[in-house]
């Protein structure tokens, strides 16, 4: 099983990639049976939706969206690593996700989300709606990071035991639904 944890803001001056590379390392030593990637969407660096057909037919024009395509559909899992902006998902998730479809189809999905006070809850509620029509099935079970700039140390994100724990669980959970998912694909 493979699960890819997506970093999906792209600001210079981000946060997200402190937070991306601590989960990353977390990850890999809990495992769950995963074999586990971290892929950047500052990176893959997609511009804003410009494929002429709906991504249900899969006739891709694009070089980038060939590239994204493969990665998402050789993926049997997904953590997004998302902020909060604005009470909602950053605008480069959103055109990631919309990018495809059948790709994502029947994988379950979960977050480590972060932002002030609410620790990226509203981002993440708004994301799974859109998870859900991809015929994805977000987890309930979160890592969540309220006040993320109070957790970094020289550049890295130091986590709670809280944050450990709710990795763990979630990592757990998510093993349970790739496997049943795998046999319904
Ligand atoms: C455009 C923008 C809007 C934001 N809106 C919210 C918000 O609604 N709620 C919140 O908790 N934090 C908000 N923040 C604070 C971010 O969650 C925080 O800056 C975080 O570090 C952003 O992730 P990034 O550094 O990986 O881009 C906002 C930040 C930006 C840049």
């Amino acid at each position: 099983m493979k699960l890819t944890i997506v970093l999906t803001s792209t600001r210079p001056t981000r946060l997200g990639k402190s937070v991306a590379d601590w989960f990353y390392s977390y990850a890999k030593g809990e495992s769950a049976g995963f074999e586990i990637e971290l892929v950047d969407l500052k990176e893959i660096n997609l511009p804003l939706l410009d494929e002429p057909n709906h991504p249900s037919m899969q006739k891709y024009e694009h070089e980038h969206t060939k590239r994204w395509a493969k990665i998402v559909d050789e993926s049997d899992a997904f953590v997004f690593v998302l902020p909060e902006y604005n009470h909602a998902p950053p605008p480069s998730f959103v055109n990631a996700v919309d990018y495809l479809y059948k790709e994502w189809n029947y994988k379950p999905a979960g977050f480590v989300s972060y932002g002030g006070i609410s620790g990226g809850i509203r981002s993440t509620e708004v994301a799974k709606h859109l998870l859900a029509t991809m015929e994805m099935v977000p987890v309930k079970q979160q890592v969540m990071i309220p006040m993320v700039f109070d957790h970094l140390e020289d550049g890295a994100f130091v986590p709670t035991e809280m944050h450990e724990q709710s990795a763990k669980v979630m990592l757990d959970t998510m093993a349970h639904w790739s496997n049943a998912l795998k046999t319904m694909r």
